[in-house]
């Protein structure tokens, strides 16, 4: 089964690098895979909803943040595959549902907004529901951040690798956006696999450096068992900064605000609000602090999730 169109482009962002004194600056672009907006999930999805229809599964049932961009891509796949989707979101409706929310719509999932509940005992409600009815769900977990979609990761990182040595490339340092943590584990597990030598390097969304490491591992591990590969407990390394956390998930200020507007100027790039934004902004600071030398190559991942800007344009313009 294959949902994205891979492999995805890697861009030399020669006017960002000039912008900010150096180091040379790629960007690997896994926001434009699949259809709908592209975005990271379309990876792991990729292995997850093979794994729904091999179990003759007829819904998909997911949860997220009200702009989660897993959600909208496990719509947007759902429709494709003829099988219902269910979204449980956290905290009550917009008054106006816009940017992926109204993707969401658009694409006929159906909407269940938590409010004061746990997003956990409303999947539990509805999978129940519709195992009484006689239907056969699959349940994603949040980012779809398991063993099994972390090996679309797995895979990326191979992806990226061959890419690379056909360009005659090597990257120091790859950064990226981390957050349920799959992508990550995918690609520590990658860099394990296939012999990146470089830093891979989690700028923290929401969660502390130890939380986030351990969950990195537990899927890293879990993805490990899959391909039946050993994983040496120090050939896993990872990486995460948790330094820009900001005012929280989802909280736009001058950091995501200044990045996202600098790379849509140098580059006609568009960010994300929540998470690459963020990440991008943690790198420029990281950059003005010396972290790296001028010379050195590193590769951005670029996980999507555009399709979100127009729900924060009160932290955005
Ligand atoms: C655009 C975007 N980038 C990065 C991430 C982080 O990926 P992960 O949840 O696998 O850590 C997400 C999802 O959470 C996302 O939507």
């Amino acid at each position: 089964m294959k949902l994205i169109d891979a492999p995805t482009p890697i861009h030399k962002m020669d006017r960002l690098s000039q912008r900010l004194g150096g180091p040379e600056l790629y960007i690997k672009r896994d926001d434009g895979i699949g259809a709908g907006q592209g975005g990271n999930k379309a990876r792991k999805l990729e292995f997850l909803i093979a794994e729904a229809l091999a179990r003759g599964c007829d819904q998909l049932v997911t949860l997220g943040g009200p702009q989660s961009n897993h959600c909208r891509q496990t719509a947007l796949y759902a429709a494709r595959y003829g099988l219902r989707c269910s979204l449980v979101l956290r905290g009550e409706p917009p008054a106006t549902k816009l940017g992926n929310l109204l993707i969401d719509e658009l694409l006929g999932a159906d909407l269940h907004f938590a409010g004061a509940r746990s997003q956990a005992d409303v999947v539990d409600d509805l999978m129940r529901d519709m195992y009484a009815k006689g239907n056969r769900p699959y349940f994603l977990p949040l980012g779809g951040s398991t063993g099994l979609g972390a090996l679309g990761y797995v895979r990326a990182m191979e992806e990226t690798l061959a890419q690379l040595r056909e360009q005659e490339l090597e990257m120091d340092t790859m950064v990226l956006a981390s957050s349920s943590a799959g992508t990550q584990a995918g690609l520590a597990l990658g860099a394990a696999l296939f012999g990146f030598r470089g830093r891979v390097l989690g700028i923290s969304i929401d969660a502390s450096v130890q939380d986030l490491t351990t969950k990195v591992r537990e899927i890293a591990l879990e993805a490990a068992s899959l391909l039946d590969y050993p994983v040496a407990h120090d050939a896993l390394r990872i990486d995460i900064n948790a330094d820009y956390l900001g005012g929280g998930y989802a909280v736009v200020g001058a950091l995501e605000r200044d990045a996202i507007r600098t790379v849509a100027g140098t580059e006609g790039l568009l960010l994300d609000p929540v998470y690459t934004g963020r990440a991008m902004g943690g790198l420029f600071d990281l950059i003005g602090k010396h972290a790296f030398d001028r010379e050195q190559r590193i590769m951005f991942w670029h996980t999507g999730g555009a399709s979100a800007l127009s729900a924060f344009v009160t932290g955005l313009v």
